[in-house]
């Protein structure tokens, strides 16, 4: 074994929230419950043939956990159910350092609502977490979540690598403009990439971790 998230989780935890109450409360606190699965190295290549990084931040803004987060997921790449009607999503990018290095191993945990606005509170419809591989590459298959309750469409993620800080957020699609536009927690820098794929949609995020 080569440790476990919830204890990095919680030793960063204490220590941000220690920082935050002078720096960043909200940021502390956006953080949300910690991870629970074992590192165990990177998975398998994927070969994915992504492009290089598309940008490298200081860090990925974190946002609100929400309500609706479920740990202890199946660890798997495809969540689309058979024989929904939702609109078939790839959703692929690269988990990197602020210095552009790929973070090896990183666990990705992704949760959201189906094609009807309703999350899956009792099991693990459109719940899943997979580990990035050598190059930091992910990549799930689902399907476009779609409005609710005044959010626009996202997809909400909980990352971190074994030597990094956990970050929870959430990303958004580029072609939801006026229900982005009306979503008091739509964040510009959170908008993922999109392109058509075969009958669907492959979206790209690369997200950015900080050091624990
Ligand atoms: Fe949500």
């Amino acid at each position: 074994m080569r440790g476990w998230v919830t204890r990095r989780g919680a030793v960063a935890g204490l220590a941000s929230a220690a920082a935050g109450a002078v720096v960043a409360p909200t940021q502390a606190r956006a953080w949300g419950t910690p991870l629970d699965y074992a590192f165990e190295g990177p998975a398998p290549e994927r070969d994915l043939g992504l492009a290089p990084p598309l940008a490298c931040t200081p860090g990925t803004p974190a946002q609100t956990e929400g309500p609706f987060y479920t740990p202890k997921t199946p660890r798997r790449a495809i969540l689309r159910e058979p024989g929904t009607a939702g609109e078939p999503l790839a959703v692929q990018g690269l988990v990197l350092t602020p210095d552009c290095r790929p973070v090896a191993g990183a666990v990705i945990d992704i949760w959201h609502c189906d094609e009807r606005g309703d999350y899956d509170n009792r099991g693990f419809r459109y719940r899943g977490h997979q580990f990035t591989d050598a190059a930091g590459a992910f990549r799930f298959e689902t399907i476009r979540p779609v409005r609710y309750g005044g959010r626009t469409p996202h997809i909400h993620v909980k990352v971190q690598g074994e030597a990094t800080r956990l970050l929870t957020t959430q990303v958004y699609f580029p072609d939801m403009g006026d229900a982005n536009a009306g979503d008091v927690i739509y964040r510009e820098e959170l908008t993922m990439r999109l392109d058509r794929a075969g009958d669907g949609w492959r979206a790209r995020f690369d997200f950015v971790l900080t050091p624990a």
